[in-house]
């Protein structure tokens, strides 16, 4: 458990870290709302982790006994990957999921799992992202794309999404 905390307890939070600048920087008037309101913040997590959430393909499960899901059979020993994507951007639950707003109305992100396995780590990742997105913006309140959003190499990882590298700058008359 200690050895599987250290590894959760890093690497998650590195995707969001950089997932969440990239797209606040490509939504400017959500990023400008935020600033202007802090009290927004958690709400601007709550959006980066619906929208790029961190599990490509998903922990797989073993169907311990047949099970029929949303009209499809699963038989006993059957092995199943639910990306968590299918969860966040599911249409019946999030209106226009291809839209980044960190004002819509959520019923209850499904982010960190549900149930006996739900994430140990929700309530820190939640704290600590939202300490790293206000503390980087009020510092930089100018920081910007320094390249087309088109032009930012993602990884093709199938564990975790993020930008290979996201080259940014700032006005340093503004500070
Ligand atoms: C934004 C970052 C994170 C996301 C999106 C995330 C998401 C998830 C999800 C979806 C699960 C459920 C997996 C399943 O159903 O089998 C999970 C489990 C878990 N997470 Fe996270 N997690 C994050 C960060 C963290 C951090 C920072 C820690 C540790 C401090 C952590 C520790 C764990 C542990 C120990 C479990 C397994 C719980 C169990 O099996 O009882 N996670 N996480």
């Amino acid at each position: 458990m200690v050895s599987y905390l250290f590894v959760t307890g890093s690497e998650p939070l590195v995707s969001p870290l950089c997932t969440g600048v990239v797209t606040l920087l490509v939504n400017h008037l959500e990023l400008r709302d935020c600033v202007k309101d802090p009290t927004l913040w958690p709400k601007a997590v709550e959006e980066v982790l619906r929208y790029h959430h961190n599990g490509v393909l998903g922990m797989p499960r073993v169907a311990t006994e047949e099970i029929r899901l949303h009209d499809v059979t699963i038989s006993e020993g059957e092995g199943v990957c639910t990306p968590m994507l299918g969860a966040t951007w599911d249409p019946a639950h999030y209106r226009n999921p291809a839209r980044f707003s960190i004002h819509r109305r959520t019923d209850g992100t499904a982010t960190f799992g549900a149930g006996p396995h739900f994430c140990l780590g929700a309530a820190l990742s939640r704290m600590f992202l939202q300490t790293a997105y206000e503390a980087l913006f009020t510092r930089f309140p100018s920081l910007f794309l320094a390249v087309s959003e088109h032009d930012v190499p993602w990884e093709r990882d199938l564990f975790s999404t993020k930008p290979a590298l996201l080259p940014v700058a700032w006005d340093p008359a503004a500070h």
